[in-house]
């Protein structure tokens, strides 16, 4: 093992940190040319980038994980190289081959090891692969040039000293279109969240939630996160829409619920006005894996889960299960997770 960089491991958050190393790759004439790590943090592109002006871009986010033994593993990369393309063909970028995709990562990670933080302190190493439109341009159409990049750096655990429940209020505004790019990880989604998440914010609730866009009754994403509920009866029920962004903590979730945990799943309509049918609700992603939900404010009534201090039990139990698997503790279903 290298030696570890000189960080206040227990004191991270989740904020920048310029690490060593990051790659990029060039798309031009039709091809990527082999990609290589630089040290330098910034990029020097066209001022007539896509990027900067019509938003021709897509990122993802994943995270390398240190192992009792040392290791340092990835989390169902794969599935961000798909979700990656999937974006890249939504706003008619080129797509990055599955194999570069985790190269680049693996190249980043290696390279970078000194700041993977150690086994026990719930520390990870964030992982932001970026895709950018640049060259030289002015009129709205797709790039002649494209970037691929990967940077990291360390971050804390989202919850120090165990996991608490968080409120959200109900956003007014959309994230996304009904046929528009909710789906995509693209950056205007963000650009488009900014607005309602400080609303919520400065309303005191962690952040809101986005109704589907089309009829504004059915939950569709929590702030930058899935929605999951455990009914009364014990079923794992999560949205289904095509507005929503594919979770892959999310289908991680649905797959130990049924595997593991042994609970019916579903993935179907949640009606904001229904949510007496669950007794536990979380929000679920890459950076917090499991952020439970308190209680809900709708229509200026806040309707609480299983309690606004306690975690309910499926889903401590689901947290627990989804990081011992990430941090190499629990048996990993075939493919989960790759040595960085
Ligand atoms: C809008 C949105 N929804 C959901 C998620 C959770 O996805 P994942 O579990 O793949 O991190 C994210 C984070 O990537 C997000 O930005």
């Amino acid at each position: 093992m290298t030696k570890l960089a000189n960080i206040d491991w227990n004191n991270l958050g989740f904020s920048y940190i310029k690490t060593d190393f990051r790659y990029v790759s060039h798309w031009k004439d039709g091809k990527w040319d082999d990609g290589k790590l630089v040290t330098d943090n910034k990029l020097t592109i066209s001022e007539g980038s896509t990027a900067l002006h019509y938003g021709q871009q897509c990122f993802e986010g994943l995270k390398a994980y240190r192992t009792q033994s040392g290791d340092i593993q990835l989390f169902r990369p794969d599935q961000n190289a798909k979700r990656i393309n999937n974006s890249a063909r939504r706003v008619l970028m080129p797509e990055i081959p599955e194999a570069k995709f985790i190269d680049a990562i693996r190249q980043v990670v290696q390279a970078n090891e000194a700041y993977v933080p150690p086994y026990g302190t719930g520390g990870t190493l964030y992982i932001r692969p970026l895709l950018i439109g640049v060259g030289d341009n002015i009129g709205v159409a797709p790039a002649p040039e494209y970037l691929f990049c990967v940077f990291c750096m360390p971050v804390g655990p989202y919850y120090k000293g165990g996991m608490k429940p968080v409120n959200y209020t109900v956003s007014d505004f959309d994230r996304a279109a009904p046929y528009g790019t909710g789906a995509a990880k693209v950056g205007g989604n963000y650009a488009a969240s900014l607005y309602s998440h400080d609303l919520a914010k400065k309303s005191g609730f962690a952040d809101c939630i986005y109704l589907d866009p089309a009829t504004h009754t059915k939950i569709e994403e929590v702030g930058a996160a899935n929605f999951f509920g455990i009914t009364k009866n014990d079923e794992f029920v999560t949205p289904v829409s095509p507005s929503i962004l594919p979770s892959i903590t999310k289908y991680s979730l649905l797959h130990l619920a049924k595997e593991y945990l042994h609970l019916s799943v579903a993935e179907r309509d949640v009606y904001i006005d229904q949510l007496d049918e669950f007794k536990e609700a979380g929000a679920c992603g890459t950076a917090a894996v499991i952020a439970p939900i308190g209680g809900i404010e709708y229509k200026g009534k806040l309707h609480v889960f299983y309690s606004q201090t306690e975690v309910g039990p499926v889903t401590q139990k689901l947290y627990d299960t989804l990081c011992g698997i990430q941090f190499g503790d629990v048996a990993a279903p075939e493919g989960w997770v790759l040595k960085a």
